[in-house]
């Protein structure tokens, strides 16, 4: 399979469909017009999808058919709300204070502080307004699979998963950290979010425990990678080619891989952590190549 070809159509599909499912500053909602427009900004600043692309490739792995699958797509747009939102917050002057994100200048610097805040709090409260209203999409999933789903993704971006795991990152700012603290800061700010797209795609696509088991264990690993290379490109990228600023960890201090271990051992590590992941994959047929590559994607991403 030829990655790139495949991670570039799968976004197409994910833009094409928060199209459908985002909010517009239309006529029916003019008196929100701006807000509106801070949320889309955000949303459609670009970004890779990888969430959502995670969320379509484990239902195929359960045996969907590739794309579009019209239950899983609901779903993956309202895991990009959810992750765009944070990203939103992440960037905050009372944050990470950044000025740059997927290449653009950060929601605040546009809208303000509050518009900022708000227009994440609005993708966020999005997201669930998606994933609850089964009248947006033909989905044929039972109310029970629904709110499976709903509580799965609730559990991921609150204080047991994302928000927990940022608070976390912004405590231990400047401060020695044990690595205990680390693990725990990457498995749930961004470990907890990829593992719930995945296991959300794979339950709407019908996932046995076996295969939940699996795909959780898959998740982990991928998501603890996927910070570590965003830790490691931190600190060997560029600006220009990350689309935020290079360097940033090392001047707020951060609890990051690199600066626990160095770089060469959280190279390791990140490879550790993509084979472990594959192996998770070893009870699935060729269904699972898209989560194969995506495996091996996140460990030699460039951005
Ligand atoms: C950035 O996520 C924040 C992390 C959790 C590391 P992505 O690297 O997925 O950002 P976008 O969506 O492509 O901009
Ligand atoms: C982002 O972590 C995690 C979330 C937004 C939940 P970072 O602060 O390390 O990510 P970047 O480098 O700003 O994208
Ligand atoms: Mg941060
Ligand atoms: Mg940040």
């Amino acid at each position: 399979m030829e990655i790139k070809t495949y991670l570039n159509n799968q976004r197409l599909v994910i833009e094409d469909a928060l199209e459908r499912y985002m909010l517009t500053a239309d006529m029916e909602n003019s008196a929100f017009a701006h807000h509106i427009e801070a949320m889309r900004y955000s949303l459609f600043a670009g970004g890779k999808r990888i969430r959502p692309i995670l969320c379509l490739a484990a239902g195929q792995a359960i045996g969907r058919r590739p794309v579009p699958d019209i239950d899983l797509l609901p779903i993956a747009c309202a895991l990009e709300c959810i992750h765009t939102y944070s990203l939103i917050h992440d960037d905050l002057p009372a944050m990470d204070n950044d000025d740059l994100r997927r290449g653009k200048p950060t929601n605040h610097t546009l809208f303000g502080e509050a518009g900022a805040i708000l227009a994440g709090d609005g993708l966020l409260t999005w997201a669930f307004d998606l994933l609850s209203n089964n009248g947006q999409s033909d989905s044929a999933l039972s109310p029970k699979k629904q709110l499976e789903i709903i509580h799965l993704i609730a559990r991921a971006a609150g204080s047991l998963g994302m928000v927990g795991g940022q608070a976390l990152d912004i405590e231990n700012e400047n401060k020695e950290f044990p690595f205990d603290t680390l693990r725990v800061i990457h498995r749930s700010k961004t470990g907890a979010l990829i593992t719930a797209s995945i296991l959300a795609g794979a339950i709407a696509a019908g996932a046995n425990q076996t295969q939940q088991k699996a795909l959780t264990r898959y998740g982990e690993q991928i998501g603890l990678a996927f910070q570590i290379v965003d830790d490691l490109l931190n600190v060997t990228g560029t600006t220009e080619q990350l689309g935020k600023t290079a360097g940033s960890d090392a001047t707020r201090g951060k609890a990051t891989y690199p600066a626990f271990f160095g770089i060469d051992a959280t190279r390791q590590k990140a490879r550790a952590a993509v084979e472990e992941a594959q192996e998770a994959l070893s009870l699935f047929d060729e269904k699972a190549d898209p989560l194969r590559a995506i495996a091996q994607y996140i460990h030699t991403r460039s951005h």
